[in-house]
């Protein structure tokens, strides 16, 4: 008897973003413009796929499938504001489309493997400041069904969740833009509107600089170090 080889098959990209905007138009009323909001999903999963590339080339025979769950989990790192119950801000949107993601990857033919839809769901769950947001008592009202988040995976551990928020933090509107830019882009914002995510941003900055510098080395090193993790 040979070794049962068990092959896991990710759907091709053309598929994955089908399955994403039927999600998307199905709970359409989450959304001011779903147009836009699929824009900077697609960017979001191109970014990741480009900067997976350039990362990849020293990965050992793992680059290849680096690249492939990085491309889809960037189209789908914001799948959550689909199913948020705050439908203004979509506080914790991160852990939803995570949750979401664990759930229905495999019904829906993103993947056949459960172990893989597990690990591509945490490349979701810690993008941008949803830790800080969590630990906020001004965010409580959000958090009812959520009790149960294990706030240690609201940080990244990996260079697969870095790479996430990497891209979608480096691009707007489908346009590359800096870290710093974008940074400051949405605290303008929130200083405006009087946002309460501002705290939150502020709190997170430095460790979002941190993500920002290690990517960057690894981007013109080509290798992954500084103590994150490969999945
Ligand atoms: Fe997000």
């Amino acid at each position: 008897m040979g070794r049962k080889v068990i092959k896991m098959a990710l759907t091709r990209p053309e598929e994955a973003v089908k399955v994403l905007e039927n999600v998307v138009r199905e709970n359409s009323g989450n959304f001011g413009m779903i147009a836009r909001a699929l824009e900077h999903f697609v960017a979001t999963g191109n970014r990741a796929k480009d900067i997976a590339q350039v990362l990849s080339t020293r990965m050992d025979g793992k680059g290849e499938n680096f690249q492939n769950e990085l491309e889809i989990a960037g189209y789908f790192h914001d799948v959550g504001r689909c199913f948020a119950k705050d439908k203004k801000d979509h506080a914790f949107h991160e852990i939803y489309g995570a949750n979401w993601f664990e759930q229905n990857a495999v019904a829906l033919g993103i993947t056949d493997s459960q172990e893989q839809a597990n690990r591509m769901a945490q490349y979701l769950r810690p993008h941008f400041i949803v830790k800080e947001q969590f630990e906020m008592p001004e965010y409580d009202v959000w958090k009812k069904g959520l009790e149960g988040t294990d706030v240690n995976l609201l940080l990244p551990k990996s260079w697969n969740e870095l790479v996430i928020i990497y891209a979608d933090l480096t691009n707007n509107g489908g346009k590359i833009i800096s870290f710093e830019e974008r940074v400051a882009d949405i605290k303008k914002r929130d200083k405006e509107t009087g946002n309460m995510r501002l705290k939150a941003l502020e709190t997170a900055e430095t460790r979002l600089l941190k993500y920002k510098n290690d990517v960057e080395l690894a981007l013109k090193q080509g290798v992954c170090n500084g103590g994150y993790l490969l999945k």
